[in-house]
């Protein structure tokens, strides 16, 4: 069972819009999620969680021996799972580390709010900064759940057994082709012939063209790396 351990100023967020539709329905059985308030890990008066920054400047920093102390407690040395820090200064989130997280026993993943986490924690934890894209978010939660939901979708059972998690856009390097569906007449617009007339290699092969023209056209940095591997 996939476990993902959340870390958290904000744990009323979760499990958000991961308890509906596909991802809810297997919560629990091909996956679970477990939410840490990060303040119960706060100590004294005020149970700060943060402070200003060394040097100066706007803003505050979560402070590194509280979190420190939440991600002990939540991963213990020898829990297998990759601690990942959810940040706009991460490696960028790909399908293909969705599909390698997928394969592993969870993920413990640190939320961060204001400027910022205390460099050290990162370093003294081990924690993996990752990114969902070139924007800046309030805080790691939501990019939290965009992770959870594409991991979760991969895992086995959560999808059922078609091979729409595999065969589509992302997982070929490509963008997907265009979907149609009844009505055959829609306000003039008709659906392509060739989807219609009942010959699977030629419907393969029209799609494959038009996942190929919508990658060329929207993403020539998918085509760059695409291209290669043709043939
Ligand atoms: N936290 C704030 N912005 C973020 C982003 N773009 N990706 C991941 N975590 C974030």
């Amino acid at each position: 069972m996939f476990r993902a351990s959340v870390l958290t100023l904000y744990p009323e967020m979760f499990p958000g819009p991961l308890g509906v539709s596909l991802a809810g329905r297997a919560m629990g059985g091909a996956w679970t999620l477990d939410t840490h308030l990060i303040r119960d890990f706060a100590t004294g008066k005020h149970r700060a969680v943060d402070d200003t920054p060394a040097g100066g400047g706007p803003g505050m920093v979560m402070k590194p021996d509280v979190l420190a102390r939440a991600i002990d407690h939540v991963a213990p040395e020898g829990d297998p799972r990759p601690r990942l820090y959810m940040s706009p200064r991460g490696r960028p989130l790909t399908q293909e580390r969705v599909r390698a997280l997928a394969a592993g026993p969870g993920v413990v993943i640190l939320c961060g709010r204001f400027e910022g986490v205390d460099e050290r924690i990162i370093e003294a934890r081990a924690l993996e900064e990752v990114s969902i894209g070139d924007y800046v978010l309030s805080g790691g939660e939501l990019a939290a759940m965009v992770l959870v939901d594409a991991v979760v979708r991969l895992l086995p059972g959560v999808m059922g057994h078609d091979d729409s998690g595999t065969e589509e856009s992302f997982e070929a390097g490509l963008l997907e082709y265009p979907h149609y569906t009844r009505p055959q007449v829609f306000e003039d617009r008709t659906i392509p012939d060739i989807l219609v007339s009942g010959d699977h290699a030629k419907v393969a092969k029209w799609r494959r063209a038009e996942a190929e023209r919508l990658t060329r056209e929207r993403r020539p940095d998918l085509w760059a790396k695409y291209q290669p591997r043709k043939g």
